[in-house]
This record gives structure tokens, sequence and C-alpha cells, in this order.
């Protein structure tokens, strides 16, 4: 194995993906499965995370599947405990699933800020808990990888108050896990993507996407695959000594 190779190499890692079963999270479970990690997609939607089990064994990777609701939290603390007693502890956790809807700020509903807050940052929270308490007691470290948004620094487009809110909580969050974390060997990085043709991003409720989000980025859209590039550079050896660090992929969206 090359000097560049093994820089970047997760052969004997787990990994768990939330939201793994569609558009970012499918991505990021193929670049870290083609590192050579196991993954396990945790998706509430069991047919969604199914098929990318079904894709990832398919190219012989190692990969398994279990249904978590991140927006209840006994749902959270049962399907971390089932991953950690079938697979074992995991190396690297990316909170990555995430609700894109949108309201306009002028009729902005607290039902709709309590169901995005549940599932972009409570739900984070939760799995940071639970999987962090698990790598503390393994004694052995682990990776922590948050998939925020670059609407969280820069507006994009209109109706972003809940979900721009939500992915501020979680860079929050990520400095904070980063801090309490780092003297268990812990590292905690975020991502921040920008607009990537996704079911989720393409199905998204609410007003017309009016607003600078709608120029096309310089470098062109944003595929899966390049936010799992990121994230498998923060899970890598390479990044061993790199934590509460933030990096965005935007393909120049923020020149723009
Ligand atoms: N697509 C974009 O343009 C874009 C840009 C910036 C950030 N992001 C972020 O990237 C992440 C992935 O986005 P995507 O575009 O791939 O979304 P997506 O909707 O295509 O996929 C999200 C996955 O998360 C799952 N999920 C949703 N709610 C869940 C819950 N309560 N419990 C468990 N699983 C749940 C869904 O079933 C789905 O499989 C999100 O956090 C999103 O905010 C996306």
């Amino acid at each position: 194995m090359t000097g560049a190779s093994a820089a970047f190499d997760l052969r004997g890692k787990l990994a768990l993906v939330t939201g793994g079963g569609n558009g970012i999270g499918a991505g990021i479970a193929g670049v870290l499965a083609q590192a050579g990690a196991s993954v396990v997609i945790a998706d509430r939607d069991a047919s969604a995370a199914g098929r990318t089990v079904e894709a990832l064994q398919q190219q012989g990777h190692r990969a398994y599947a279990v249904a978590v609701d991140l927006a209840v939290e006994a749902s959270v603390v049962k399907a971390c405990a089932e991953v950690i007693a079938a697979h074992g502890t995991p190396w690297l956790l990316v909170n990555n699933a995430g609700l894109h809807d949108r309201e306009l700020l002028l009729e902005t509903t607290v039902g709709e800020w309590d169901r995005i807050m549940a599932v972009n940052a409570r739900g984070p929270l939760l799995m940071t808990r639970e999987i962090a308490r698990a790598m503390v007691a393994s004694g052995a470290g682990g990776r922590i990888v948050n998939i925020a948004s670059n609407s969280a620094r820069t507006p994009s487009v209109v109706g972003l108050a809940s979900y721009a809110s939500s992915k501020g909580a979680l860079v929050a969050l990520s400095l904070t896990s980063a801090f309490e974390l780092v003297e268990h060997g812990i590292t905690v990085n975020t991502v921040l993507p920008g607009g990537v043709v996704t079911p989720g991003a393409i199905g998204a409720r609410g007003p017309a996407t009016a607003g600078p989000g709608r120029r096309k980025p310089p470098l062109g859209m944003c595929e899966p695959q390049d936010i799992g590039a990121a994230v498998l550079f923060f899970a890598s050896p390479a990044a061993r000594h790199v934590t509460n660090q933030m990096l965005t992929v935007d393909a120049g969206a923020s020149l723009t």
C-alpha cells in the first residue's frame, strides 16, 4: 500500500451513517466503503436503507441497516444499542440525516421549527451522546463528522429560518462536542455542503427557491460523493490531529 492510500485507509473500521438511505448519506456511505470501512446505514426509511445496503454489498462491501427515527429519543437509544451489540462500537459516526423543508420567515410556525430542530439538531445530539459514550468506554477513540450546511453561514434561498437555525445549532454542537471529547481521543468536525441534487432537496416543501442559491455554483453542482470525500478526510488516518474544524464543500457557491 502506498503512503497516500494508507493515509485514507479505513479497513477494519466501522462507520455509522444516519440518513444513508438516500442522497448525500448514500454517497458518504459509498466513499467510506470504498476506503474499506464496514458501514451501518441508520435511517427511518427501511426500504431506502435496504437499497443502499444492497448496492454496497453487491460491490463487495460490508454493509448493514438499522431502523431509527432521530426525532424520537427512545428510537435513537435502541438503534445505537442494537448497532453496538451486533457490530461493535463504531469508529466513525456521521450525523448526516436532515430535513430540508422551508417556510418564509414571516409565516414560520412553531410546529415546523420544532419538527426540523428535532431531526437536524436534537437527533445528532442524541446520536453523539449514545455513540460517544461507547467510544469513550472502548478507550479506542473515534471520529464524529456532522453534516451541516453552508446556509448556516450564508443565506442562499428564502425560507430557511428554521433549517439554517438547526444547522447553526449543529455547528455549535460540533464545537462543544470537539471540546468535551478531545480528551478521549475523539475528533469532531463539520462539513458544510452547498447545493446537492438529492431526493430531499428536490422534494422539500416550501416557497419557490428565490434568492442567490438559484445561481449556478462556479465549479458545477456538487455530487453526494464530493461530500463523502470531505467526510473521508476527517475519518481517515490523515486527519488524526484534525478536530474542531469546518470544511465547506459548495463548488464555489460562496463566491457568487
Ligand atoms: N442536498 C443539499 O443541497 C444539501 C445542502 C446542504 C446540506 N445538506 C444536508 O445534508 C444532509 C443530507 O441531505 P440530503 O439532501 O441527502 O437529504 P435526503 O432527504 O435526500 O436524505 C436524507 C435521509 O435522511 C433520512 N431521514 C430523514 N429524517 C429522518 C429521521 N427522523 N430519522 C432517521 N432518518 C431520517 C431520510 O429517510 C433520507 O434517507 C441533510 O442534513 C441536509 O440538511 C443537504
